[in-house]
């Protein structure tokens, strides 16, 4: 098998995948993920947008300050104090990239911007010379490229190569294009562009059609040599082209495409729960790579050939994204020793403080739940990295329900030094529950979504909910674990509630 080039892995999750409705992230959790996405070894890490938000620009500056081994970049308009404002930002990054853009297509010069293709490619020029005074890592993208006038898109791309450019991204910004169409297009750029030898060819496919990760791979079978992506595919309407998909598209057919990236593929999996447990927002059970059925074997044809030969129906292994099998890793006799140990191995670095309350629940789960898995310790992470302070602690809780009976829960709620008792009725223990908190905390929330899962098999298993909630026009999500699912639902309820406390006493940035 050929060595195969490399491909640049720009990762924009932070960027457009935040963009899309539901995926907005704070601060705390956007670093969160940057310091993922960098275990992960993606090349590039689109922070944000810093001229967006005071938040996007505070985002960007932390994720510069604090996050090692990948380029850091911050996307800016074609304008100098979007490209200030980046720099601002970005200047912290052991590699900084300035990442401007601007469109080409007729549709948008004409409606949006209203402005001549002229003037555009002068901006575009001027913006790119600009950039290069702060750093000589520049990436301009032509907007909506794939619906511009091809000899329009050449010859800025030309120009703004001459200017100092050193990525050149075209974006199938409407997820427009056909996967042999855009791969003509990129070979028309790389043949037709006399520069284009002093810069790297990107491309950047938005999944309209559900062609987003065929259409990355035709740019790069053409000549591109990095791909924009994200986690799970989120971004703009549709997504983006999923990392996962592209990423091992490339290692499993490597005996095709001859090329390769430089993807720590066992951390996808890994970086794919992260994201949703930041956002709530679970992948569809089918995706591609991190779907919890992408290695499920249900037909009896199918599970006869792999038992016979895991080749005959599967083309790539579980472990290769870091999907093992629970492991009994822990008990109740385990010390704090181990315990650190473990959550050091699985990449968890917590505070004493943390440290001790993990420790604490670990402890109790333990005393319930005799054998602690993998995945039992990252649900008590999670439920303990998702805390903030507990303006109101659950002392109490019962619940009573059945086919016959009226749901009710009654609840003991502490705020300070007061514990306050109510109770109500409801369409279900949870639904009562979360009746009886509202009455008791005089913060009424409106739940938006709610989800549960059993982090590991068995009756004994911890409950892991995660729940959306609306209050007053903010979307906060909630986590609660426990091995009682009506308990694991008041903790998330609780601690959705104590987050608006929190964010409404904390000064906003973004
Ligand atoms: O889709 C798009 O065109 C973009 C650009 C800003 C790169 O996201
Ligand atoms: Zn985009």
């Amino acid at each position: 098998m050929k060595n195969g080039e490399s491909i640049t892995i720009f990762d924009t999750t932070l960027r457009d995948g935040e963009q899309s409705p539901g995926f907005s992230m704070n601060i705390e959790e956007k670093v969160r993920l940057a310091t993922q996405l960098a275990r992960l070894k993606v090349d590039v890490i689109e922070a944000g947008f810093p001229i967006a938000s005071e938040g996007d620009f505070e985002a960007v500056k932390e994720i510069a300050r604090g996050v090692k081994g990948a380029i850091i970049a911050g996307l800016c308009r074609v304008i100098k104090k979007d490209i200030d404002r980046a720099w601002e930002a970005l200047k912290y990054a052991e590699r900084a990239r300035i990442h401007t853009f601007v469109s080409t297509s007729d549709i948008h010069l004409k409606y949006q911007l209203k402005k001549g293709r002229e003037e555009v490619l002068h901006e575009g020029v001027e913006a790119v010379r600009y950039a290069r005074q702060y750093t000589d890592d520049v990436e301009f993208s032509a907007m909506d490229a794939v619906r511009s006038d091809l000899e329009y898109l050449l010859r800025v791309i030309e120009a703004t190569i001459d200017a100092g450019a050193t990525t050149i991204n075209i974006p199938d910004t409407v997820g427009y294009a056909i996967p042999t169409e855009f791969g003509s297009m990129i070979r028309m750029i790389r043949e037709r562009v006399p520069n284009i030898d002093k810069a790297v060819i990107s491309v950047h496919c938005h999944n309209d059609l559900g062609l987003a990760v065929a259409n990355s791979l035709a740019g790069i079978e053409n000549g591109a040599r990095q791909v924009e992506c994200t986690i799970n595919g989120i971004g703009e309407r549709a997504g983006n082209a999923s990392l996962e998909e592209v990423v091992m598209a490339i290692k499993t057919r490597r005996d095709y495409l001859h090329l390769k990236t430089g993807i720590k593929t066992k951390e996808i999996y890994k970086t794919s729960k992260l994201l949703s447990s930041i956002t709530g927002i679970a992948v569809q059970p089918n995706k591609a790579i991190v779907g919890e059925n992408a290695f499920a074997h249900e037909s009896g044809i199918h599970q006869d050939g792999i038992l016979k030969e895991r080749t005959t129906y599967e083309i790539m292994t579980p472990e290769s994204i870091g999907l093992t099998k629970s492991r009994l890793v822990l008990g109740k006799h385990s010390g704090r020793h181990a315990f650190s140990k473990r959550l050091e191995a699985m990449g968890f670095k917590l505070s004493k403080e943390r440290l001790d309350r993990t420790f604490l629940q670990f402890k109790r789960v333990a005393d319930i739940k005799k054998e602690i898995f993998d995945e039992d310790l990252e649900a008590i992470v999670e439920d303990e990295i998702s805390q903030v302070p507990e303006t109101f602690v659950l002392k109490y809780l019962q619940t009573t329900s059945g086919s016959h009976t009226i749901p009710t829960a009654t609840i003991k709620v502490k705020k300070g030094d007061t514990i306050t008792q109510d109770a109500a009725i409801g369409d279900g223990p949870v639904d009562a529950t979360y009746k009886a908190i509202d009455r008791i905390t005089g913060i009424p929330g409106r739940l938006i979504t709610y989800s549960i899962r059993a982090v590991t098999c068995g009756k004994d298993a911890i409950g892991e909910v995660v729940i959306r909630v609306e209050f007053n026009g903010s979307i906060v999500i909630g986590r609660g674990a426990s091995t009682d699912i009506v308990e694991a639902s008041a903790k998330a309820y609780l601690n959705a509630v104590n987050k608006v406390v929190y964010r409404n006493k904390v000064p906003k940035v973004g």
